[in-house]
């Protein structure tokens, strides 16, 4: 939808609610950091697996944040996330191998795995349970190939942020089928009431699981291009194999502003968090008074993900019309795989309050004349 709306010969007044870029300026102190690392001369190689401080504090958050008991030596600095999934689907896939996604997943894993030689095979969520993990029908999915599954958790698109059940669920089937967990966990601060858990703290599934995270969306860093990755050792060694040879490492005066950010005030996260909530608040409640609507509290991510199938549209069509006729970018729920049709997928972290404000007027105003209530 974002390449459709660029394509408008008329750009004026287009909102934007698709992209998942944060919505906030990057925060002071870590701009600064990254200024002084310059001047201070850090425009050298680092180490290939990032620079020590950097991977000692990532550590140390591993352990504190997300029940993970790993030193420096485990963890590896990545160009955003997508580079520490880049690296885990080409460290673990042998051609032909498959990895499963949970269904609505993100479209982004699904090029990787099949760059790598891989076939990524969904399977479906629970739609009528909140998109709810249900390990048997994930399980009906595995074959004498299949090498992995992908948890995205919070989950893009859906919101959800999986239960200690559901992952308990998940980490036995993996455990049972001898499978890798790649766990993106981009989310795992943009949780609004619920708790978030890792799941490679479970029992059993840090010596299986390949974790990623980013600085990306909980400290407003999307351009910086920051990530790390933390696995088993092996698994680990492979993922920098990859690394050091497709960009050496990730550069070097960025990792000092990342090094700032993990440091610094957490308060900059607590902000974070009480704006989201509010923006998700305001605009969920407006979805809910939109003929043909339903759409649940999200409970992590920056996205509502409501339920359209009232409107009789499908979500390409609808998604479109909003394009066309309210001039609100949003993204058709089907581009998240089949399970997602009949939903949208709408951004309320990329913009400020009063622009999603102004998006709800438009909708508003398209529902209210275009949709009859059923
Ligand atoms: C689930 C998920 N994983 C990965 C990414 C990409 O993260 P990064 O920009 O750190 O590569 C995104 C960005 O929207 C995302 O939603």
């Amino acid at each position: 939808m974002y390449a459709k709306a660029a394509g408008l010969p008329n750009q004026d007044g287009l909102i934007h609610l698709e992209l998942g870029q944060p919505a906030h300026d990057t925060p002071e102190h870590i701009k600064a950091a990254t200024i002084a690392a310059i001047t201070a001369g850090h425009v050298h190689y680092s180490d290939l697996p990032g620079i020590a401080p950097l991977r000692e504090a990532l550590a140390h958050k591993l352990h504190t944040f997300n029940g993970i008991a790993v030193t420096a030596a485990d963890v590896v600095v990545t160009n955003g996330l997508t580079h520490g999934s880049f690296a885990a689907f080409f460290a673990i896939i042998n051609p032909g191998d498959e990895v499963i996604l949970l269904d609505p997943y993100y479209p982004q894993h699904v090029g990787k795995i099949e760059l790598a030689g891989g076939r990524a095979v969904p399977a479906p969520l629970d739609a009528e349970h909140g998109f709810s993990i249900r390990a048997d029908w994930i399980e009906a999915k595995v074959t004498a190939r299949t090498k992995a599954l992908v948890l995205v958790n919070p989950s893009n698109p859906t919101g959800r942020v999986y239960t200690r059940g559901e992952l308990e669920a998940l980490a036995a089937l993996a455990i049972r089928h001898d499978l890798i967990v790649i766990a993106d966990e981009v989310y795992e601060y943009n949780v609004y009431g619920g708790q978030h858990i890792s799941i490679a703290s479970l029992p059993g599934m840090a010596e299986r699981t390949i974790s990623l995270y980013a600085f990306t969306k909980s400290y407003a860093m999307d351009g910086w291009r920051l990530g790390y990755a933390t696995a088993a050792s092996d698994i680990l060694s492979a993922m920098l194999k990859v690394t050091a040879n497709d960009v050496t490492h990730v550069n070097t005066f960025a990792q000092h502003g990342a090094l700032a950010a993990i440091t610094g005030d957490p308060a900059v996260l607590r902000h974070m968090v009480e704006d989201e909530t509010a923006k998700r608040d305001f605009l969920v409640a407006a979805l809910n008074r939109m003929p043909g609507v339903m759409c649940p509290l999200p409970q992590g991510s920056i996205y509502a993900f409501p339920d359209i199938r009232g409107t009789r549209l499908a979500s390409q069509t609808l998604a479109d019309r909003l394009l066309d006729e309210a001039r609100v970018v949003v993204e058709s729920g089907a581009f998240y795989g089949a399970q997602g049709e009949g939903y949208l997928r709408i951004c309320f972290g990329s913009q400020s309050l009063p622009t999603i404000k102004e998006a709800v007027r438009r909708l508003e105003d398209f529902f209210n004349r275009q949709i009859t209530r059923i």
